[in-house]
């Protein structure tokens, strides 16, 4: 134990900082050299200024597709209020299309579960208020083998998008060749971008090529990890993976850890709650992955704290990361916007035990005295010094913001 508490959060640090200097290298040479154009126009186009809010299909409906689905989800995005709290992308996943290219090499929606077509959806979705997003992969056939890749079809099926009102891609990495990711990416960015559409750029490589060092000019988001499962063992070290790379996420280019399990029912509440606010302090794209339609109280409670979205959206976009860690006993924190201070105490262990952060973990001055809001009980402790300190259930955790007096 006393090993993990000195070598881990060094490690980070190593690890964080020596990757800090390439990047910093890479941008400047970017900035200046035949990516900076694009870089700028990503950054110009406001996408993804802070991370990504909406509804994924793939974590419950996986090749479960149907044009019904997708209006009953955009409209429960709406009577639920969650659309008012900012969740906006309603994206479909893998599955969507015909095996075959039409006989102009285009992309065509099956017919058998999207009869009206595509235009037709993205309308309908867009009548509601909200973003159509659609998936497609950087190879020659998608991860469900039944739809066509978009490898060396890049313009043609960005046009495609653009024509039939697409708002956000997540581009996938099956069946890719062994082609260099950074190859198969940019030529799709490039593709976006010259549809003249805003269209949010979800890279999702799996974190194979450490897309965090070299995504941030050519996408709105990167993929960090393999995909998650609804199990506490796979949320928590999909949040481990993520972690390391919290130097590189900024408005304009996110981690993504990997969509939603809340609702799903692999986990309990406490775990649920643990994955949403540990999701939300590290700007991860908060993307709903269970049925919204008939979500239970408690996933929607979840789902809807305001507080904790605030925390996810907030205007720095500076990455919450792990600060401190006593065998499984966890600080999560990052600074928000207007001085204050975002903090999770999570509970890793399997039995219920009292977590301390002390001011200096959290980058506050010693003498300082916070306010200290619980995200998860809409409470407020006035005045604390020296140390934020509570007892928290097995897997559990507690959400605070501190503002400093
Ligand atoms: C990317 O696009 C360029 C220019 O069209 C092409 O020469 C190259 O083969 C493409 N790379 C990959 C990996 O598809
Ligand atoms: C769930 O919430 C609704 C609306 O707030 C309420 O009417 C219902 O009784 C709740 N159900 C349970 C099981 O708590
Ligand atoms: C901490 O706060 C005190 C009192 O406001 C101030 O004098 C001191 O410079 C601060 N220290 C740091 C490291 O900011």
């Amino acid at each position: 134990m006393a090993h993990d508490q000195i070598s881990i959060p060094l490690l980070l640090f190593l690890i964080c900082t020596l990757s800090a200097a390439t990047v910093n290298h890479a941008t400047l040479t970017g900035k200046f050299g035949e990516n900076g154009a694009m870089k700028r126009k990503l950054l110009d186009n406001g996408l993804g200024q802070t991370p990504q809010m909406g509804w994924n299909s793939y974590n419950h409906f996986p090749c479960k597709l149907s044009e019904e689905l997708i209006h009953q989800i955009a409209d429960a995005m709406v009577s639920t209020g969650l659309s008012a709290l900012g969740y906006e992308y309603i994206n479909l996943d893998d599955c969507w299309a015909e095996l075959n290219r039409d006989s102009k090499g285009n992309l065509v929606p099956k017919a058998s579960i999207f009869p009206s077509g595509m235009k037709a959806l993205a309308n309908y979705v867009h009548s509601k208020g909200l973003k159509i997003g659609i998936y497609a992969d950087a190879g020659t056939l998608t991860c469900s083998k039944t739809m066509p890749g978009s490898l060396n079809y890049e313009e043609q099926d960005a046009n495609t998008f653009a024509s039939w009102g697409i708002d956000y891609l997540k581009y996938d990495n099956c069946h890719n060749n062994g082609l260099s990711p950074q190859e198969r990416y940019s030529n799709m960015s490039k593709a976006l971008l010259n549809t003249g559409r805003p269209i949010f750029y979800s890279l999702c490589e799996w974190g194979q090529d450490n897309p965090a060092t070299w995504a941030s000019s050519i996408g709105n988001s990167w993929r960090t990890t393999g995909d998650i499962k609804d199990t506490w063992e796979s949320m928590t070290s999909r949040a481990d993976l993520n972690d390391v790379w919290a130097s590189y996420a900024g408005p304009g280019g996110w981690n993504d850890p990997d969509m939603l399990e809340v609702g799903n029912g692999g986990m309990s509440t406490e775990e649920y709650r643990s994955h949403f606010s540990i999701w939300a302090l590290a700007k991860a794209p908060l993307l709903l992955g269970c049925d919204i339609r008939s979500m239970d109280n408690e996933t929607f409670e979840l789902l809807s704290n305001k507080e904790v979205i605030e925390v996810n959206q907030d205007k720095l976009g500076a990455q919450g990361k792990k600060v401190k860690k006593t065998g499984d006993l966890e600080v999560w924190s990052g600074p928000l916007s207007d001085n204050r201070v975002a903090v999770v105490l999570w509970n890793r262990e399997s039995s219920e035990a009292t977590i301390i952060a002390d001011w200096s973990d959290l980058g506050l001055n010693s003498s300082a005295v916070v306010d200290a809001r619980d995200l998860w009980t809409h409470s407020t402790i006035y005045s604390i010094r020296d140390q934020l300190k509570a007892t928290v259930e097995a897997h559990a955790c507690k959400m605070y913001v501190l503002t400093p007096h």
